[in-house]
C-alpha cells in the first residue's frame, strides 16, 4: 500500500480526483406537474405531509382504520399508507382517473406498490361497502368545493361507518363575518376568494353545528391550523 501511495505523484492524484468527480450538475428543468397532482390543488409536497402530521398530532396510530373522504390521487394518502398497518387505509373519491393515478403512479413511486390499499370510486360518500368501522376519517379540501346538500349527504354516510367515539376531521373555508355573508370573501392567507353559492365555498361554523345535529354527530371547532390557504379545521365525533 505504502509503495502504491509513494508512486502517486501530485499531478497523477489531481488527474484521479478529476476523473472521480462527477461533472458539475446542471440545473434540472422543472417537470410539468402531472395532471393528477394538479387536479387536487397546488402544493402536493406541502399539503400531503401537512394533513398527515396533523392527524398524527390528533392521536392517529398505525393500528387505527382511516377513511380518506375525497382522497383524490393520494396527496395525503401516500403518507397515511406508509404509516398505517397494511390494509388500514381506505380512500373514496368521485373520480376514477385520480384513483387510477394513485395506484399506478403515486403508490409505486412512493415504494408502496405492495401495500393493500382500498380505493372506491363513488360520488355519494357511501363507504359502507368496505364493511369497516373507522377510528378516524378525514376530508381535506373537500367541503371547500361542496354545496350544503352534498356535505349533508357526506355526513349522513360517514356517520354510518364511524366507530363509537370515532372522529371525522374536515377542513372548510370560513366566513368569518358572522353574518352568513352572501358576498365573496377574500382570504388574506393564500389569497383565495370564496363564495356562499359557488366553488370554492365558505361557510360559517354554525352551519356545521346544524348539520351535525341533523345527523347525530357532535362537532367541535378547531379553527386555524396554519393551513397555507387559510382553510379551517373542525372535528365531528360519533357519540360513544
Ligand atoms: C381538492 S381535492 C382534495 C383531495 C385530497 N383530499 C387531497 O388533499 O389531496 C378534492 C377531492 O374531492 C373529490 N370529490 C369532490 N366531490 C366528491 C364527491 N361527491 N364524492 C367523492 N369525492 C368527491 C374530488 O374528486 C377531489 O379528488
Amino acid at each position: 500500500m505504502k509503495a502504491v501511495l509513494k508512486a502517486i505523484t501530485p499531478p497523477v492524484l489531481v488527474d484521479v480526483i478529476r476523473k472521480l468527480t462527477p461533472p458539475a450538475r446542471q440545473t434540472p428543468v422543472a417537470p410539468a406537474i402531472a395532471a393528477h397532482r394538479k387536479a387536487v390543488g397546488a402544493g402536493w409536497d406541502e399539503i400531503g405531509p401537512f394533513q398527515f402530521d396533523f392527524l398524527v398530532s390528533q392521536g392517529l396510530q398505525p393500528e387505527h382504520y382511516l377513511l380518506d373522504v375525497g382522497c383524490g390521487s393520494l396527496r395525503g394518502g401516500v403518507h397515511f399508507v406508509r404509516y398505517l398497518e397494511d390494509g388500514h387505509y381506505y380512500g373514496i373519491d368521485a373520480q376514477q382517473w385520480l384513483l387510477d393515478a394513485a395506484r399506478e403512479i403515486e403508490l409505486p413511486q412512493a415504494g408502496l406498490a405492495d401495500r393493500t390499499v382500498h380505493l372506491l370510486c363513488r360520488d355519494d360518500f357511501d363507504a359502507s361497502s368496505f364493511g369497516v368501522r373507522f377510528d378516524y376519517a378525514l376530508a381535506q379540501s373537500v367541503y371547500s368545493h361542496l354545496p350544503w346538500n352534498s356535505i349533508y349527504r357526506s355526513l349522513v354516510n360517514v356517520q354510518k361507518v364511524l366507530k363509537p367515539g370515532g372522529r371525522f376531521y374536515a377542513t372548510f373555508f370560513e366566513d368569518q363575518g358572522g353574518q352568513h355573508k352572501i358576498t365573496p370573501f377574500h382570504h388574506e392567507r393564500g389569497g383565495r376568494i370564496t363564495y356562499p353559492d359557488q366553488d370554492p365555498y365558505h361557510y360559517e361554523f354554525d352551519v356545521f353545528e346544524d348539520l351535525a345535529r341533523r345527523v347525530g354527530l357532535q362537532v367541535a371547532y378547531i379553527g386555524d391550523w396554519n393551513h397555507p390557504r387559510d382553510q379551517k379545521m373542525m372535528v365531528f365525533r360519533q357519540p360513544e
